[in-house]
C-alpha cells in the first residue's frame, strides 16, 4: 500500500525559522518531523510519495543521508497544488486504496489499526479525528452513531463551529477518490471532502496525543508531550554548575554555567552554551546556539547557532539566522 506525505507548504506561520528550513525537517527532539510521520507507519506501508516544491533540496539531501527503512519517492511539485492537487499530481504511483498523511502532525494514532477501520467500513474515504477545544483552525466533522461523517468543514468560525471533532490530518482512501480531485490547484478539505460525504466517509478518533506542529507553541508543546516527566543530561555535561529543574533534556556537549536555571522544560540540544546565571524555560535551544549570561529565555526557540547576547530578555519569540530569499 503506498502512503503520500503531504509536506509541501511553506510553513509561513514558522517565520524566519522556515526560511533557513522547511517545516518536515525542523528537529522535534533530534529528529526531523516527517522522520517521526514516517517511522509512525505501518510495515504494509512499501512505498511513501512524497510531493515537494518548497525546499526540495533539502529534504531530498536529508533523505538520501538518512535514508528511511522503506522505499522513499520524491516528486517535485512546481507550483503549490494544495493538499488535493498534490495527491492528484502524484496518481500514476497509486495503484489502490492509499494513505495520505499531513506531514506537519505528530501522533500516537496507531496507523495500521486506522487502517483496519477503513476496511471494516467499507469507506470510501476515513478520517483519523482529535477533540480540540477550539475548532477555528481546523476542518472539523459531525459524526453519526456509526461513526459515519455527515458534515465536513474547514478552518470554520465560532459562530459556524458545529463540533470540536478536528481533522487529524490522515487519511484512508480508495483509489476512486482520485476520480473526484480536478486538475490544478484543489484543496482537500475545502472541495474534494464536502463532494464525497454521500460516498461514505467515516471518522475514527483516538487516544493519547495529536500536536499539529503549524505553530511555535504547538511545537514547544510537542517537546513537552514527548518529554513527559524526563531529566536526561548527557555524560558529556557538566550538570552541577547550574540548576536544572525539570522536565528538561540535555543533549551531548552542552555547557551550563555557574548559577544557570534550566527549567521546568528546557531541551538545549547538543554544543550549546548557556552563559552563568541565564535562565531557560519553557524553551528549546537547537544545536550550537550560544545564550549569554544572565539571558532569560521564556517559551521560545531559539535556532542552530544563534547568539543572544548576555542580558536579553526573549519571551514567546523565534530566534534564527534565516532569511527571505
Ligand atoms: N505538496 C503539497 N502542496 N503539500 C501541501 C500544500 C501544497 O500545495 N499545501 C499544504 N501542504 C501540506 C502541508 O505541508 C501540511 O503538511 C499539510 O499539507 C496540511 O497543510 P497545512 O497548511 O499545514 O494545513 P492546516 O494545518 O492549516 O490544516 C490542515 O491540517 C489540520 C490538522 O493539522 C487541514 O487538513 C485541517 O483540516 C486539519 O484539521
Ligand atoms: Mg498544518
Amino acid at each position: 500500500m503506498k502512503a503520500v506525505l503531504l509536506v509541501g507548504g511553506k510553513g509561513t506561520r514558522l517565520r524566519p525559522l522556515t526560511y533557513r528550513l522547511p517545516k518536515p525537517l525542523i528537529p522535534l527532539m533530534g529528529k526531523p518531523l516527517l522522520m517521526h510521520v514516517i517511522d509512525s507507519l505501518p510495515e504494509e506501508i512499501d512505498e511513501t510519495i512524497v510531493p515537494v516544491g518548497y525546499m526540495k533540496d533539502k529534504i531530498e539531501d536529508y533523505l538520501e543521508k538518512n535514508p528511511p527503512r522503506r522505499k522513499i519517492t520524491i516528486i517535485e511539485e512546481k507550483h503549490p497544488l494544495g493538499t488535493g492537487g498534490a495527491v492528484k499530481n502524484v496518481e500514476d504511483y497509486i495503484d489502490g486504496p492509499f494513505l495520505v498523511i499531513n506531514g506537519d502532525t505528530v501522533s500516537s494514532l496507531d496507523v495500521g489499526s486506522f487502517m483496519e477501520f477503513h476496511r471494516k467500513k467499507k469507506a470510501f474515504a476515513s478520517i483519523s479525528l482529535w477533540e480540540v477545544t477550539d475548532p477555528t483552525p481546523f476542518g472539523i466533522v459531525e459524526l453519526e452513531d456509526d461513526q459515519r461523517i455527515c458534515r465536513f468543514q474547514e478552518k470554520p468560525t465560532k459562530e459556524e463551529a458545529f463540533s470540536n471533532l478536528a481533522n487529524a490530518g490522515v487519511y484512508a482512501l480508495e483509489y476512486e477518490v482520485l476520480d473526484h480531485i480536478g486538475d490544478g490547484f484543489v484543496s482537500m478539505e475545502r472541495e474534494v471532502f464536502p463532494r464525497i460525504l454521500d460516498k461514505g466517509m467515516y471518522g475514527l478518533t483516538f487516544e493519547g496525543y495529536w500536536i499539529d506542529c503549524g505553530t511555535r507553541d504547538s511545537i514547544l508543546s510537542a517537546f513537552w508531550t514527548l518529554m513527559a516527566d524526563s531529566v536526561e543530561i548527557h555524560d558529556s555535561v557538566d550538570g552541577r554548575r547550574g540548576r536544572i529543574s525539570g522536565p528538561a533534556i540535555i543533549r551531548k556537549d552542552a555547557v551550563i554555567g555557574d548559577g544557570a536555571v534550566l527549567g521546568p522544560y528546557a531541551y538545549l540540544s547538543e554544543r550549546t552554551v548557556v552563559g552563568d546565571n541565564a535562565r531557560i524555560e519553557k524553551s528549546v535551544v537547537f544545536e550550537g546556539a550560544k545564550i549569554g549570561r544572565e539571558c532569560l529565555i521564556r517559551d521560545s526557540l531559539i535556532d542552530v547557532d544563534v547568539e543572544v547576547p548576555a542580558k536579553t530578555e526573549v519571551i514567546s519569540t523565534t530566534l534564527s539566522g534565516g532569511k527571505s530569499e
